[in-house]
């Protein structure tokens, strides 16, 4: 990549993998996606089996949630061995076989690192819980007395080992810090580890070697959970930016096909980090959840207040505002664009269901948007189909998560074509609805979403303007009204694009100098867009959207 001349002089790029300019992935939560040996449980066999199908929907990539041996405390975010499939997925030579197969269809598939917690059943922290020194003993993060605390905003769990100290959690009680050390160690509390410390040096050096592990056996790349996480007390991440770009350099020396994407929701602090790829998700800012999931009344963790929600932009109410989402969207974009990529997903196994509260059409008008925006998009398993978000109990930690997490709907046989299990046996129960989407019922029905969104995956990758790398400017966006008309460009190729969530027609013109009057739709509903001296001149129907293509060059401006 071109040194970028926006502040990260420094920053020395290498050209990111090639064949992320044009990627579309798919996120599996193998647990529901197809189980394959009848045990009620999806596995790599079954993720197998359906590689023909992610390929036609466009996506050539995939991110797997964990798949490794754990007590299942957190759906595998808490995990007892690194370097070992989980039985219930199947086995290593599994998951080597799924890198093949994928590969063998144009397929990457990374895997989730959860690089700063293990379970406390690992047998790392077995051993770091022991009262007597060992290996191990400094490899998480423990006080240096039972009673005491670590303070500050770091939680710390008391009195279950014979260790005489508290440890540090990351999440859940049961996943234990890595030590990736202090930024700043208090000296009157010797317990925190600078980050040069020979013990916090050896957890870094093993979780490269989890990963090389992996790279070398066929996977792609790693999705990094909690990646803003690593270092204690590092307030500006200056030291997690640190290992991070220590990683990047080697998987650009001895990866450079391999990504790294993060889940850090910053993508100003994560790109510039090393990480190719970073999610603008519900943390750190409002920008996602005012576009998409702002009717929440109650997040993944919390009953949020009634200041805290209100409409997303894609809403039918109309009452949304665009600008929540694009005032810091833009911050992120212009400080990455030539660095890496964000990822606004249609949402993920965290989140609450896209299709919540949304008709086919509106769930249309949301994935012409994800999938003509920079960067790459993420499409979660069946949100392609518009699976709903079902009432549950909790599941393997999964509490308000555990709704989005059921079991894939393949076809209108047992199980809905997941799994030849008892429903008893089913990982989760099905979506008991009569008239709940499947892929077999949408891939007749021309006019489905599932279609749909092929058809705009289709679009995409065809269309280098519409791509990864092509430029982003918006063409009119207003504050709290509609419709929001966004410009894609590259190399001279020219989209506009239209979105309408709202269910009032609009009716807008913006200048638009030197367009002349060619313009062709490619893709959309109930949307025109007509030029005529010097304006171009946009109607919309109440939900709609069009994508354009714009044949003579054009000089935009405002409204
Ligand atoms: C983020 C993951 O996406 C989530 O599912 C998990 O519970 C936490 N990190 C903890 O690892
Ligand atoms: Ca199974």
């Amino acid at each position: 990549m071109p040194e970028s001349g926006i502040g990260y002089e420094r920053l020395v790029q290498r050209p990111t993998p090639s064949w992320l300019s044009s990627a579309i992935f798919y996120e599996i939560y193998p647990q529901s996606f197809r189980d394959s040996n009848g045990d009620g449980i999806g596995d790599l066999p079954g993720v197998i089996e359906k590689l023909d199908y992610i390929r036609s929907l466009g996506c050539n990539a995939i991110w797997l949630n964990p798949c490794f041996a754990s007590p299942f405390g957190d759906a595998g975010y808490d995990i007892s061995d690194f370097y070992k499939v989980a039985a219930r997925y199947g086995t290593n030579a599994d998951l080597k076989w799924l890198f093949r197969e994928a590969h063998k269809r144009g397929i990457k598939v990374c895997l989730d690192l959860v690089a700063g917690h293990t379970s406390t059943q690992h047998p790392w922290f077995q051993a770091s819980a022991r009262p007597e020194k060992n290996k191990y003993t400094n490899w998480y993060i423990w006080t240096d007395n039972g009673w005491k605390g670590p303070g500050g905003n770091l939680t710390g769990i008391k009195g279950v080992y014979e260790r005489d100290g508290a440890f540090v959690t990351n999440f859940f009680a049961f996943q234990p810090a890595l030590n990736y050390g202090f930024a700043n160690p208090d000296p009157a509390q010797p317990w925190q580890l600078p980050v040069n410390h020979p013990d916090v040096q050896a957890v870094r050096r093993e979780m490269m070697k989890i990963m090389e592990f992996w790279l070398e056996m066929g996977a792609d790349g790693f999705r990094v959970d909690m990646a803003a996480s690593l270092v204690k007390g590092d307030t500006d991440y200056k030291e997690t930016m640190a290992f991070w770009r220590e990683v990047r350099a080697v998987y650009d020396r001895d990866h450079p096909e391999a990504v790294l994407i993060a889940e850090w929701s910053d993508p100003a602090l994560a790109i510039k980090a090393g990480f190719h790829i970073d999610f603008l998700i519900h943390f750190n800012s409002t920008a996602y959840t005012t576009l998409l999931r702002n009717e929440r009344k109650r997040d993944i963790f919390r009953v949020r207040t009634t200041a805290e929600y209100g409409h997303s932009f894609f809403d039918r109410s109309g009452q949304g505002n665009i600008a929540e989402f694009l005032d810091v969207y833009l911050v992120h974009y212009k400080a990455t664009r030539e660095l890496g990529y964000i990822s606004v997903p249609s949402g993920n196994h965290d989140l609450g269901r896209l299709a919540t509260d949304r008709s086919t059409h509106e769930l249309e008008v949301a994935f012409a948007f994800l999938m003509t925006l920079p960067g790459i998009p993420y499409i979660y398993m069946g949100d392609e189909i518009g699976m709903r978000q079902i009432d549950l109990p909790s599941k393997e930690g999964g509490f308000g998560r555990t709704g989005a997490r059921t079991p894939m709907q393949w076809d209108s046989g047992k199980n809905a074509g997941f799994s030849s299990a008892t429903a008893k046996k089913l990982y989760l129960p099905i979506d008991p609805a009569k008239n709940r989407p499947t892929v077999a019922r949408q891939e007749r029905d021309k006019k489905s979403l599932l279609n749909h969104v092929r058809r705009l995956a289709a679009l995409r990758v065809k269309t280098p303007a519409l791509c990864a790398g092509g430029a982003f400017e918006p063409v009119y966006a207003t504050a709290k009204k509609y419709p929001f008309v966004y410009r894609r460009s590259l190399d001279g190729e020219e989209i506009l694009v239209a979105v309408n969530p709202s269910r009032q027609a609009v009716k807008v013109s913006f200048d638009a100098t030197n367009l002349g009057d060619d313009i062709e739709c490619v893709m959309g509903r109930g949307a025109q867009l007509r030029v005529a001296k010097g304006r171009a001149h946009l109607e919309m129907k109440g939900i709609s959207y069009g994508i354009f293509r714009v044949l003579r060059t054009a000089v935009w401006g405002k409204p």
